[in-house]
C-alpha cells in the first residue's frame, strides 16, 4: 500500500534537476499547505510545558493535520511512524516522539510536514520548557537569525552559495558551528527534491536562483563542534560532543524580486523559544 508521500508524489518525480514551478499555479498551493503546517506549530506552542510527553505533542499534531484537510507527510515515510520530529537538547534532527517527559531547561525543535492537495509544507521552530539556560537561549536566537539571513539572500540571480555563505558567515561570527551532514531540499509536489540546500558555502558558487524555485532553508547550529552521529534507531541524529543543537525551518519560493515564505506563522509566533 502507498504511504501519503508516495501517493502525493505519484504524478511527479525527482529527476535531479531543479524544478521551476509556475508561481501562479504552485505558490497558492504551497501557501495553503505551509499555513496549515505553521498553524500546527502555533497550536503546539500552547502545549509545550513541563510534564508533557513528546508522543502527546505528536498525537495533537497528527489530529491537527487531519482536522485541517492535510496528511502528515512523515507517517510511513521511509518507515518513519510519526507526524513530528521532536529533537531535544543535543539532538540535531529527526528525534522520535515517545514517552520522554519534557523538563524545565529542555530546548526542543519541533518539525512538521503536511501534504495539502499534493503540496508539501515543511517547517520547524524551537521551543523552550520552563527556565532555559542563557547559552541555550542564545543558540536559538542565533539559529533563527541565521535562517532569516539565509532567506534574505534569496532572489533571482543570487546563488545557493550566497545563501549558504550568509548562514555560515553569521553563525561562525557568533562562534557556533554549522552542521554539514543534513541540509535543506527542494520542496513542492515532492517532499525531498533537488537541490540540496547547504547551510554553508561560498559567495557566487552553486546554482543560480530563478523565480519559481521552491525549497526549504533549515540550518542546524551547534554550540560545540559540527560533528553528528545517527543513533541505532536509524533516525535520531545527535551532536558527537553532546553539545546543544538548534534548528529553524521555512519552506519558501523564489519570486521575481526576492522570496516568499510559505510557512510564516499565522499567529506571529515566529520564535516560540523566546520567553514572553
Ligand atoms: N521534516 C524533515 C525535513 O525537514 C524530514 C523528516 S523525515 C522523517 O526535511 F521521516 F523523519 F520524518
Ligand atoms: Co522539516
Ligand atoms: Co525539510
Amino acid at each position: 500500500m502507498m504511504n501519503y508521500v508516495q501517493a502525493a508524489e505519484a504524478p511527479s518525480r525527482n529527476t535531479g534537476a531543479i524544478k521551476i514551478y509556475d508561481a501562479a499555479e504552485a505558490f497558492p498551493g504551497m501557501r495553503a499547505a505551509g499555513q496549515v503546517a505553521a498553524a500546527c506549530l502555533d497550536m503546539i506552542a500552547g502545549e509545550v510545558r513541563e510534564g508533557v510527553t513528546t508522543a502527546r505533542l505528536d498525537d495533537l499534531a497528527r489530529q491537527f493535520a487531519f482536522d485541517h484537510g492535510t496528511l502528515p507527510a512523515c507517517v510511513g515515510y521511509r518507515g518513519y511512524r510519526h507526524t513530528l520530529c521532536t529533537s531535544l537538547n543535543h539532538v540535531v534532527c529527526h528525534g522520535i516522539p515517545g514517552d520522554r517527559v519534557l523538563r524545565s531547561g529542555d530546548i526542543l525543535n519541533i518539525d512538521v510536514t503536511v501534504i495539502k492537495d499534493g503540496w508539501h509544507g515543511d517547517t520547524s521552530r524551537m521551543y523552550g520548557v520552563g527556565e532555559v539556560p542563557r547559552k541555550a537561549e542564545r543558540l536559538m536566537d542565533i539559529t533563527y537569525e541565521a535562517m532569516m539571513r539565509g532567506l534574505a539572500a534569496v532572489k533571482p540571480g543570487a546563488t545557493l552559495g550566497d545563501l549558504g555563505h550568509a548562514i555560515q558567515s553569521y553563525a561562525e561570527s557568533e562562534r557556533v558551528s554549522v552542521v554539514r551532514e543534513f541540509c535543506g531540499h527542494g520542496v513542492g509536489r515532492i517532499f525531498h527534491d533537488a537541490p540540496n540546500i547547504l547551510h554553508f558555502g561560498k559567495p557566487g558558487h552553486g546554482e543560480e536562483l530563478k523565480p519559481g524555485m521552491m525549497f526549504t532553508v533549515e540550518p542546524m547550529l551547534n554550540l560545540g563542534s559540527p560533528g553528528v552521529k545517527v543513533l541505532s534507531d536509524g533516525w535520531t541524529a545527535v551532536t558527537k560532543d553532546k553539545s546543544l543543537s538548534a534548528q529553524y525551518e521555512h519552506s519558501v519560493g523564489v519570486t521575481e524580486t526576492g522570496v516568499e515564505i510559505f510557512t510564516a506563522s499565522p499567529a506571529g509566533l515566529h520564535t516560540p523559544h523566546k520567553r514572553a
